[in-house]
């Protein structure tokens, strides 16, 4: 079964707090998601191998541990998942980015792939799917299946907000992804909204509506 993360660090929580605030403007929204996507990574890279190698320190030599050049990929997914990436970047700056671009058929309301641009060697790459929300889960699955039928093999999913509808949606589509939030919240509104939530994640990062 895929592993559901919260991540509860007292700081992430405190600016996803105020990322939810209503009276947070454009471009202190846009800081706080960049400063949250950046605590999460350093959360979503513990686990990274590590490999000793000799350095000379101005003392001595010594035995000391780099990582151990596992590739990474970052994939948002269009358009609110781009304003988790320069987050990420501060972090992995060697990470190679790649996009995923999906809509709504208003008639079926399914999610419909109109772009994609990744990484060549992206089934060689541990990725990391970012979007802020994870609302029906319609988006990310979706993502997760363009991912897939090109070949990648080891996904992992980063959002800030889930709603419960979302999650169990995931984990039934896509067992082998684990999941790494800051928030589970209560629901899903009529307007497919997570509430409590903090909106439109797009809007407010782009100041559009
Ligand atoms: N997408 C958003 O941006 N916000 C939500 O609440 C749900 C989906």
């Amino acid at each position: 079964m895929p592993k559901v993360h919260v991540f509860d660090h007292p700081l992430i929580q405190h600016k996803l707090t105020h990322i939810r605030d209503v009276n947070t403007g454009t471009k202190e929204f846009r800081e706080l998601v960049d400063e949250v996507a950046t605590l999460m990574a350093y959360e979503i890279t513990r686990e990274l191998p590590l490999m000793e190698v000799e350095v000379e320190t101005p003392v001595k030599k010594a035995n000391s541990k780099v990582l151990a050049g596992k590739k990474l990929g970052i994939i948002p997914i269009l358009r609110a998942g781009i304003g988790m990436v320069d987050g990420i970047l501060n972090l992995i700056p060697a990470a190679r980015v790649g996009h995923i671009g999906l809509y709504r058929d208003p008639a079926t309301l399914q999610p419909v792939e109109y772009y994609v641009k990744l990484p060549s060697d992206v089934s060689e790459r541990e990725l990391i799917l970012v979007d802020p929300m994870l609302a029906t889960g319609g988006s990310a699955i979706e993502a997760v299946n363009s991912l897939k039928k090109r070949g990648a093999k080891n996904i992992r999913f980063m959002c800030l907000i889930a709603a419960p509808e979302g999650v169990q949606a995931m984990t039934e589509a896509h067992p082998d992804v684990d999941i790494y939030i800051a928030a589970l919240d209560e629901k899903l509104d009529e307007k497919g909204y997570i509430v409590p939530g903090l909106g439109d994640a797009g809007d407010r990062l782009f100041g559009t509506k």
